[in-house]
């Protein structure tokens, strides 16, 4: 008898391809292989080139069962010390974001419990954040630095967000965020610390193979749009790729200067004008919205979803995961917050956690359910892809595969 052509076969199943043109590339009972880490084959069951026992050396039944891509959540700030339950009750009580920023709160007093915390603390606080997202469905993650705003401190978070990959065996991609919020001991000293950002730590970290982009806070409490021009132009030098937290709180035309530089993403994105849209759908920018903060931040400004749609800009949506804004541990609960918070179809949302999240991450080996891509699913325990964003928690994963292999979730 000769070898079985492939590793493993998952046969009954609904899979939401994400390709095509039919609503989320549904196909009904449908089979998919796995080989070597990739998707070997996708299709009907009835399609299949031999009997199944004959092509893989594993094979399973899903009895309906739903399969997309692995979920990829593009935006968190998930490896940080400490938490701020404290603000949050500020914030309960009246107090707005911002004041408890300029009052020197925030993400300050992260960047102080980050910089408190050795490379194992930080690890041993933020692995469970990753843990919780991974099972949740999510096999790629994009994880910020921002909160050591020094040398060594922002290599810890870092080195612990690469860990944080190699330990679930999911895909990590690192941002350096160093443009997030002005360090206490250079108030009164912007310039230098800009200076310090771009032209010391930027390279230094990029040098060391930790960074796979570069992003930074546009914002009245953050920093100018001439600051992060300059940022990017030290990214531009490295040939890393730029994203922005863009008119999160005002609009300071950030996702222009983005979509400029031929950015990843503008992200957050409530106070979004036309133009910046228009310079978004030209330069290809994807529109990555937040609603885990934008619930939590109790904003009532929507982003501008109707012309992001019209302009044709491609959406995706992220947790955000961070302790000051967004401390939210589901990317599915992100998608049903765009459905119910912003009224985006389930379809968009589920789109804007696969296939156009790979796109904000500049990855295009994933996102969709495609012979070539990397074996990246997530088998669950619903059979429509509008469940995903209906339920609101519980616990739906049955199964996570990344490059093939099923991890434990
Ligand atoms: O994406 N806006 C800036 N950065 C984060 C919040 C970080 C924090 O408050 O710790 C955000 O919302
Ligand atoms: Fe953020």
């Amino acid at each position: 008898m000769s070898e079985p052509r492939w590793d493993r076969l998952l046969l009954n199943a609904t899979l939401a391809t994400f390709v095509g043109d039919t609503p989320c590339g549904l196909v009904e009972r449908g089979a998919i292989a796995l080989h070597h880490g990739r998707i070997a084959w996708v299709g009907r069951m009835d399609e299949l080139p031999d009997a199944p026992g004959t092509l893989a050396a594993a094979v399973e039944s899903l009895d309906g069962a739903l399969v997309t891509p692995g979920l990829i959540d593009c935006h968190t700030h998930l490896v940080f010390g400490g938490d701020r339950a404290q603000e949050f009750d500020l914030r309960l009580n009246g107090a707005s974001y911002e004041e408890i920023a300029r009052a020197g709160g925030g993400i300050v007093s992260t960047v102080n419990a980050t910089r408190a915390a050795s490379e194992e603390q930080l690890f041993a606080q933020s692995l469970p954040r990753a843990q919780a997202l991974l099972a949740d469905g999510v096999s790629t993650l994009e994880i910020k630095s921002g909160y050591g705003l020094e040398l060594d401190s922002e290599r810890r978070m870092l080195r612990v967000a690469r860990r944080i990959g190699r330990e679930l065996g999911i895909s990590v991609r690192t941002s350096f965020l160093g443009l997030h919020a002005l360090p206490p001991e250079y108030t009164d000293r912007r310039d230098d610390y800009v200076a310090l950002a771009c032209d010391e730590l930027l390279p230094a970290l990029a040098a060391e193979g930790l960074l796979d982009a570069v992003d930074a806070f546009c914002e009245n409490i953050g920093f100018t749009r001439g600051e992060t021009h300059r940022v990017f132009e030290r990214a531009q030098q490295l040939g890393l790729p730029v994203k922005l937290h863009a008119e999160q709180l005002s609009d300071q035309d950030g996702a222009a200067l983005v979509a400029e530089f031929g950015g990843l993403s503008a992200d957050h994105l409530e106070y979004l004008s036309e133009p910046g849209i228009k310079a978004m759908a030209a330069a290809g920018t994807v529109a990555v919205l937040l609603p885990g903060a934008f619930y939590a931040l109790r904003e009532t400004k929507l982003p501008p979803i109707a012309l992001l749609r019209e302009h044709g800009v491609a959406i995706a949506i992220a947790t955000d995961c961070n302790p000051g804004t967004s401390p939210l541990l589901s990317l599915r609960m992100a998608a049903g917050m765009a459905c119910t918070l912003f009224r985006l179809t389930p379809e968009e949302a589920l789109r804007g956690v696969t296939v156009n999240a790979a796109r904000a991450l500049g990855l295009h080996d994933r996102g969709t359910l495609a012979a070539g891509q990397r074996a990246d699913l997530a088998v669950w325990k619903v059979k429509r892809p509008a469940e995903l964003c209906y339920w609101i928690g519980g616990s739906l994963v049955r199964e996570v595969y990344v490059g093939g292999e099923s991890v434990t979730v």
